[in-house]
């Protein structure tokens, strides 16, 4: 996800057939990340395994990963573990038993493309992760439900934070979710926070990548060395959730499930 910017340029709509192709790819990428989940279920625990895994997968499913290159991102899939937010690059990465996981992948499918991720604990892992985990499920099922024409891009962000807040845990700020689709990163901005009736309009045919971040201490991050690592400053540990979402006339339709 970016980091927030002042300027807002246009969202980039999409024609109900660009919409299609993207549900399809979504279709894709829901398998993609159901097998990379799969992996460290039965064991797995080493980043690049999983980073070469999803670019098979990709190439399964008839598309290409998205990350690899953009802006210079080393990988095909961002793997983050425990206080690591995201952009975790997995190259060398070993995860241990009880780490809190995070698997976020973009797939390229018949020109365009979807953006998803995942928390999950590589075995058993503290109940409070569990717990971490569920609110920023839910946080994101806030956000969609949020997602209608009409609406405005504040109510999303104030359905979010408040329900994270209301759980005890904080959002992160300086990294938002965005529009998806024609490019990896498009406009509109979407902050995980905000206020009622606040900030752009929504309109059918946007395509967006929700993705809360939250944090079970402070809401504060920072950019490791390698350039990419996003962690929390407090050393707590962090979730992160993402679906690619079309808004239609009969609201939102989530792209990147089965
Ligand atoms: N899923 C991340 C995002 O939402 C991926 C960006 S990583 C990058 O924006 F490598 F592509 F930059
Ligand atoms: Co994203």
């Amino acid at each position: 996800m970016p980091e927030p910017k002042e300027a807002m340029a246009h969202a980039v709509l999409k024609t109900k057939e660009e919409i299609h192709t993207m549900r399809e790819g979504g279709k894709r990428l829901f398998y993609i990340l159901q097998c990379l989940k799969e992996l460290v279920v039965h064991g797995e625990r080493s980043g690049a395994v999983l980073d070469e895994k999803a670019k098979e997968l990709a190439k399964k499913y008839d598309g290409a990963p998205s990350f690899k290159g953009y802006k210079g991102y080393p990988a095909n899939l961002c793997v983050s573990v425990n206080d690591e937010v995201v952009h975790g690059v997995p190259h060398d990465k070993v995860i241990n038993e009880g780490d809190l996981l995070k698997l976020d992948f973009g797939f390229w499918y018949n020109g365009l493309c979807t953006d998803s991720a995942v928390t999950l604990p590589a075995g058993r892992c503290l109940k409070r992760d569990m717990k971490l985990i569920a609110v920023t499920e839910k946080a994101l099922y806030a956000g969609i439900n949020k997602a209608w024409e009409r609406n405005q891009m504040g109510d999303i962000g104030y359905a979010i934070q408040s329900y994270v807040e209301g759980e005890g845990f904080s959002v992160v700020r300086e990294l938002v979710g965005h529009g998806v689709g024609r490019d990896i990163h498009e406009p509109p901005q979407i902050p995980n926070y905000g206020s009622k009736k606040q900030g752009i309009a929504l309109k059918k045919g946007m395509t967006l990548a929700l993705e809360p971040m939250v944090n079970s201490g402070g809401s504060k991050v920072f950019f490791e060395e390698d350039g990419w690592t996003v962690k929390t400053v407090d050393g707590g540990h962090s979730a992160h959730f993402e679906h690619t979402i079309a808004i239609t006339e009969g609201g939102p339709i989530i792209l990147t499930k089965e």
